[in-house]
């Protein structure tokens, strides 16, 4: 079933306002969602909770709240908190037990984006959120996946929109939510906002026109070569295996270029 959330166009001049009142990713999404008044909502990749409690606290208006996530261990994600069955397991009861005060709002889907994404009607969403497998693979097809769910008008944000593809160490895969969200906003007419804390957000708009307005001023540029040069990738993985003969050629380039 629809929703019949009041359609708010999201514009420059209502996100600033949001980030000037927000202190943190948790304050300034609820500001957001209070702000064009969203009802039903999806948050991909939940963890441990933490974020579907500060927003079912903080957002009244809420009247249903998707939590999905596999919370097993998957044996194609190369990302730090992909941990063992028993501690995701754990982190399950985590965040049913600091959600359970809005137990009635909450709709708990146990598996990937793959699995259960269709259990939400198209078109049913005035929200979603996607904070799970940033690697390319995941949030192309998270992104790809979600999209029909929210309905004409809603919003599709998410975290991680990190300006360097190297969120972690290179022995795990890149993180490719920044760029590959603004490649698919283009590919769908849409105006993508880059906020702080590496979060992002667009509107589904029917017709509308791609624009990309960064907001923090840190995406300079939306290529990729300049992250996978073999001088750059040779750089960390060094930093990485010998950290302290970095600092020491940080700290005395610093002496020389000052
Ligand atoms: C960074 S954590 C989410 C943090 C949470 N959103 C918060 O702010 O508190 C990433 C989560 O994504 C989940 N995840 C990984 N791959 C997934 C997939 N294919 N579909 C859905 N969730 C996935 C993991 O199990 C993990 O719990």
């Amino acid at each position: 079933m629809p929703s019949n959330s009041p359609q708010v166009d999201l514009s420059e001049q209502l996100l600033t306002k949001c980030i000037s009142k927000a202190q943190s990713r948790l304050e300034l999404w609820s500001e957001l969602i209070r702000s064009v008044g969203v009802q039903r909502m999806a948050e991909v990749g939940v963890y441990r909770g933490d974020f579907a409690a500060a927003v079912l606290r903080g957002c009244e208006g809420l009247t249903r709240y998707y939590m999905i996530d596999p919370w097993r261990h998957l044996s194609d994600w190369n990302k730090p908190a992909n941990h063992d069955d028993s501690v995701l397991s754990e982190f399950l009861e985590e965040a049913k037990a600091k959600t359970d005060f809005a137990a009635g709002k909450r709709v708990i889907l146990r598996g990937k984006t793959t699995e259960v994404i269709d259990q939400i009607a198209d078109g049913e969403l005035d929200f979603a959120y996607i904070d799970a497998d940033h690697t390319l693979k995941g949030i192309a097809i998270d992104l790809i996946r979600v999209f029909p769910k929210v309905r004409a008008g809603g919003l599709l944000g998410g975290d991680d929109f990190t300006r360097s593809v190297w969120e972690h160490k290179t022995s795990f895969e890149p993180t490719l939510v920044f760029p590959f969200a603004v490649y698919f906003a283009e590919a769908v007419g849409a105006t993508i906002y880059a906020l702080p804390y590496s979060q992002f957000c667009l509107q589904k708009t029917d017709g509308g026109q791609f624009a990309f307005i960064d907001l923090t001023g840190q995406y300079d540029q939306v290529g990729l070569r300049d992250q996978f040069t073999p001088e750059r990738v040779l750089a960390l993985t060094v930093g990485e295996r010998f950290p302290r003969l970095m600092r020491v050629v940080r700290r005395t380039r610093e002496l020389v270029f000052r």
